[in-house]
């Protein structure tokens, strides 16, 4: 039956891949709540679509950090994609190049920065987890540049590995034939054996706890590409992500995987996007799926938004393919949006194109 959906992708996938792996995919942190809410906030924003305006011609394409794009959807970093299909990153970024969007690779990938420039032309991201060993870091920045990555998103929300408890009961492990090709040759690339969740053992003894906002700077310091901080969801740390020199702010609650009770980002977007000031761009990721949501979190001030899981679960589902459609299908989906409110470009989306729970009464 043929897919008319970016949803219908996680059912399949849950039916082909083993459970350790559809779970480590589809679990949020604890009592998932927030894994829940990334979705249902969506659901309580509403249209105040504008009608008898030629719609005729419909333009999508944006620029991020200076880079064009055909549409403001773009592809959030996933770790480990090889366990959804073996063809993994490179399935991934082959289907963003063709859609003419960004994809963030991630530190933890199971393909390298390497292997992923060597699919072909495409505007390409390095999301990074900065790791104790300093080092490594600056290794890790030298390569992705040599590799043409055009930005780093900085991911700043995990200091530590959220409990996601079907990976702790399932014992979550990296298969054997797949490493982190990001860290071979660095000497950290096997992650090893415990007999409690392997990924949690060694996210802890890798990730730095430590961070802070002047390792902001200092990574100033060694790379010259753009910094995106990922992983804002206040006003406070909006204004200190700028500060610290941040190129952009991508408001994300890690799909729900780390703090439990983190509000949805669709409900943060607004207060971010106001303390940002229009300085610096502001996106946003987590739950979304339909191109109502892209436009929803548009009107909000987002400059364009990431999807992570559709990626693994179309990935699983149908390879390239798979991840291909999911693209052609949110592009469908939002230039019919912008199509009924009556919007012909970007720019014509505004915040008086929505209606949400805290909006008063007109
Ligand atoms: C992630 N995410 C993530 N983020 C990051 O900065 N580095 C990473 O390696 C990963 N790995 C990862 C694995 C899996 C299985 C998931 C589901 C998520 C978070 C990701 O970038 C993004 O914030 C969310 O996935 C967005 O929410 P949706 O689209 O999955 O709802």
């Amino acid at each position: 039956m043929e897919i008319t959906n970016v949803l219908e992708y996680e059912a399949i996938a849950k039916e082909k891949l083993p459970k350790m792996v559809y779970d480590y995919y589809a679990s949020g942190a604890e009592d998932q709540w927030t894994l829940q809410e990334n979705r249902n906030a969506f659901s309580k924003i509403l249209f105040r679509p504008r009608i008898l305006i030629d719609v005729s011609k419909i333009d999508m394409t944006t620029a991020v950090l200076g880079f064009k794009i055909s549409m403001p959807i773009m592809i959030a970093p996933t770790a480990m994609q090889k366990m959804a299909h073996p063809e993994g990153e490179y399935a991934t970024a082959r289907a963003a190049s063709a859609a003419g969007t960004i994809m963030t690779l991630s530190s933890w990938a199971t393909s390298s920065v390497e292997e992923v420039a060597s699919t072909g032309p495409g505007i390409r991201f390095f999301q990074l987890y900065v790791c104790k060993d300093r080092n490594v870091v600056v290794q890790l920045m030298r390569r992705a540049e040599r590799a043409g990555f055009k930005a780093i998103v900085l991911t700043v929300d995990t200091p530590r590995l959220g409990r996601r408890e079907a990976d702790i009961k399932n014992r979550f492990n990296l298969p054997p034939y797949l490493t982190l090709k990001n860290f071979e040759g660095l000497d950290i690339g096997k992650i090893e054996r415990t007999n409690d969740s392997g990924l949690a053992s060694y996210v802890a003894g890798q990730v730095d706890r430590s961070l802070s906002w002047k390792d902001v700077k200092w990574l100033q310091t060694i790379t010259h590409l753009p910094i995106l901080v990922k992983g804002v969801l206040t006003a406070e740390d909006a204004g200190l992500s700028v500060q610290a020199g941040a190129a952009g702010i991508i408001v994300s609650n890690h799909g729900a995987r780390q703090l439990d009770y983190a509000p949805a980002t669709i409900m943060a977007l607004e207060e971010v996007v106001k303390a940002a000031q229009g300085r610096v761009p502001v996106f946003l990721d987590g739950g979304v799926r339909r191109g109502t949501d892209v436009f929803k979190a548009l009107a909000l001030g987002a400059s364009g938004i990431f999807i992570g899981r559709p990626v693994l679960f179309s990935l699983a589902a149908d390879g390239e393919a798979g991840v291909k459609k999911v693209l052609q299908m949110l592009r469908d989906e939002f230039e019919l949006t912008m199509a009924l409110s009556g919007c012909r470009s970007l720019n014509e989306i505004t915040r008086d194109h929505i209606v949400t729970p805290w909006d008063p009464p007109r």
